[in-house]
């Protein structure tokens, strides 16, 4: 028997007289052996076709791969071919464990040539066959990766050690191999557990608990979503711009069984004529010219999740046909395809405009119009929910200052009477934008009236003048008055301040405090 190590450059420097046809055998098995390793991301999969091939091509009989755990460095069998069960339990089996723990720690592969009688790597049917066992080490710059063993028949040292030369190629692709699918596990896990993290928080987000407003209006508004988010019902969310009709389509879907599968919006008023169709049903390549692709519509992806078509009001006429032949057909047919695919919907759809009109108006088909307004989800204007916008501004006031890192925590009485009395034509998302520029102006802990946009602050003057039953002169000295009280106040009562402010003497700030009676109220904190 001959037992013999080498390092890799012994290995590489063994003096094999290999002929022509014999080297362009081994360098196909060898592009070969390439195409597998590459052509799959399980590495179970591709290590027992490459075990396959090599059995064919060089008369492996058990072949065994074990991989260093990158964690805890220790050996672990990945692959053991042509090795029963039983076998694994041979004690044979555990003198070939051995080898490979000596082979990958001294990094240097063992040949044994042939195997004689008594070897302890001799399983109990093996006694009489002539074979040769071979360890090579998987390293891959300092790192140990594995080792790869075999035993194999043996013809003559020749072919012993071409085989040897060509494993050794092998494992240097291998340990390539293992180390690459290795870092996209490990990110593919990373990935995953992002995702779930990003779910989780979605579904969070949407949750109806933290939609703000505990107006009747809007308790009413998520019973309806409870009700129908577990059914597949379609949904109709009317209500005013930025009144939260986006934010109701989320809750819906995030309390449906649905929720783990995805959401697509589409609106329908931003996506130009042209491209709505291919859009929403996909297209077969070659269906139209710049059709080179096959493309997946939003129809045909949102299966098993939510569609929603935000602002449905204005689909135009010929898409109406269409998504009317989507909701009775349950079906979708990409453009220039022939096969309908069958779809499992559930469309959500909003518009602030007012359909009942449009159908009148024939702009908008009349039995889509039913189709779609099966579940009807009405949400009430900002100013028909009064009681919700305090609520409202202390809920962005705190994302805002949490945003921009700012200690605000209160909005004055004065502030919070122009918050309620204003009338708020942009709803809810007028209110946020407000109370973000509010969090930006203000530099002390309180939002005062004078950090509000001048759009709320001329409501004031309309609110005095309004008032009918008094004299011109009454409403100009309440007006002075007011004046003088909000500079007072943005000035934490420095008369000299609110004077310049106003741009005017102190003199006359200090007589009209004394007319109006307004000193000593000016403070608000
Ligand atoms: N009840 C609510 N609670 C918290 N934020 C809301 C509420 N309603 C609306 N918003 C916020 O106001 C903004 C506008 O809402 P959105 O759903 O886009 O309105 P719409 O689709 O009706 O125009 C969004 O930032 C949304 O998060
Ligand atoms: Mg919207």
């Amino acid at each position: 028997m001959s037992v013999k190590t080498f390092n890799n450059k012994e290995l590489d420097n063994q003096s094999i007289s290999i002929n022509v046809s014999e080297e362009s055998k081994q360098f196909t098995l060898l592009h070969e052996i390439n195409t597998i390793l590459t052509s799959s991301l399980n590495l179970k999969d591709t290590l027992s076709r490459l075990f396959d091939t090599l059995d064919e091509n060089m008369n492996l009989k058990k072949a065994v791969l074990t991989l260093t755990n990158p964690y805890t460095s220790e050996l672990r069998i990945e692959v053991a071919y042509g090795i029963t069960e039983k076998e694994l339990h041979h004690a044979s089996f555990e003198n070939w464990k051995k080898i490979n723990e000596e082979v990958l720690s001294t990094e240097k592969a063992k040949i044994v040539e042939m195997l004689d009688d008594k070897d302890p790597l001799l399983g109990e049917s093996e006694k009489s066959v002539e074979e040769s066992f071979i360890c090579l080490p998987l390293t891959l710059g300092k790192e140990k990766i594995g080792t790869l063993s075999i035993k194999t028949l043996f013809e003559n040292r020749e072919t012993l050690y071409q085989n040897v030369r060509l494993l050794s190629i092998v494992t240097l692709m291998l340990s390539q191999e293992v180390k690459l699918k290795r870092l996209m596990e490990t990110e593919k896990a990373v990935l995953r557990s992002e995702n779930i993290k990003l779910k989780d928080e979605l579904t969070k987000k949407y949750n109806i608990h933290n939609m703000i407003g505990k107006s009747s209006e809007m308790y009413h508004v998520y019973e309806n979503i409870k009700q129908v988010a577990n059914s597949t019902a379609t949904v109709l969310i009317r209500g005013e711009s930025g009144t939260g009709k986006e934010l109701v389509s989320h809750a819906i879907h995030y309390n449906s069984s649905r929720k783990d599968s995805v959401f697509i919006r589409i609106n329908c008023g931003a996506i130009p004529e042209s491209l709505i169709e291919s859009e929403l049903f996909g297209y077969e390549k070659g269906a139209f010219t710049d059709a080179h692709h096959q493309k997946i519509g939003k129809f045909e992806a949102s299966s098993n999740g939510t569609i929603f078509l935000d602002e449905i009001g204005e689909l135009s006429p010929a898409m109406q046909v269409k998504l009317l032949r989507v909701l009775q057909e349950k079906e979708v047919t990409r453009i220039g395809g022939i096969q309908p695919i069958k779809v499992n919907l559930r469309v959500i759809t909003a518009t602030n405009k007012d359909l009942e009109t449009a159908v009148k108006n024939n702009e908008f088909r009349e039995d889509l119009y039913y189709r779609l307004n099966v579940f009807p989800i009405f949400i009430p204007s900002l100013r028909e929910r009064k009681a919700d916008i305090v609520l409202l501004a202390e809920h962005f006031l705190e994302k805002y200052s949490k945003e921009n890192e700012k200690n605000i925590n209160r909005i004055s009485s004065k502030a919070i009477d122009l918050l309620t009395n204003y009338h708020w034509p942009g709803n809810v998302r007028e209110l946020e934008n407000c109370m973000e520029r509010c969090v930006i102006v203000c530099d002390s802990k309180t939002i005062q009236a004078s950090h509000l946009p001048p759009t709320l602050q001329k409501n004031e003057i309309e609110i005095t003048v309004s008032d009918k039953n008094l004299s011109f002169q009454e409403i100009v000295q309440n007006f002075e008055a007011e004046l003088i009280k909000d500079a007072l106040k943005n000035t934490n009562g420095n008369k000299a301040k609110a004077a310049r402010y106003l741009k005017t003497t102190q003199r006359i700030i200090g007589y009209k405090i004394k007319q109006y009676n307004i000193e000593g109220d000016f403070q608000e904190e």
